[in-house]
């Protein structure tokens, strides 16, 4: 072996082991942020009881929930999520029932299945009141279509 040809692998190896180290560095940073969703908070604030008027059910877009306020009742919150494959349904208030825009579930205003493929109903979920006297809906606490949370006036 010359001179060249050694200079030539030497080289080449020593790219090999600086690629290799490269890689391995990479991994390891790789886990240090593990491969994990950032879902938002399943608990979170609606507004005040006075900014949802009784009236027309109010879809609340980033959390994907409609919040109705009954004045003989209350407050009660039902999961805008279809229960077939988790597209966004729609509030008729002509018919007044939830529509699915993606295979055509219909959902009644209590939230029960009226035309599948849906297999289950709409989910109903926990409203309280937060300590700021904010309307508080809890995605992890389902609770049934009877559920209301009634803020005196
Ligand atoms: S996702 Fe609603 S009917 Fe399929």
């Amino acid at each position: 072996m010359n001179r060249r040809s050694f200079l030539s692998l030497s080289t080449a190896s020593a790219a090999a082991l600086l690629a290799t180290a490269g890689m391995g560095l990479a991994g390891f940073f790789r886990f240090l942020f593990p491969g994990v969703f950032y879902e938002p908070a399943r608990r979170f604030k609606a507004g005040y009881p006075a900014d949802f008027p009784p009236g027309q059910p109010v879809f609340l877009p980033a959390e994907k929930v409609y919040l109705f306020h009954d004045p003989a009742k209350g407050f009660s919150a039902a999961s805008a999520v279809c229960t077939h494959l988790g597209c966004t349904v729609q509030w008729s208030e002509r018919d007044r029932q939830f529509n699915c825009p993606c295979h055509g579930s219909v959902f009644a205003a209590d939230g029960a299945v009226l035309r599948g493929p849906a297999p289950r109903p709409l989910s109903w979920l926990e409203v309280t009141l937060s300590k700021d006297g904010q309307l508080q809906i809890d995605k992890n606490r389902p609770v049934t279509d009877a559920y209301h949370l009634l803020v005196p006036a």
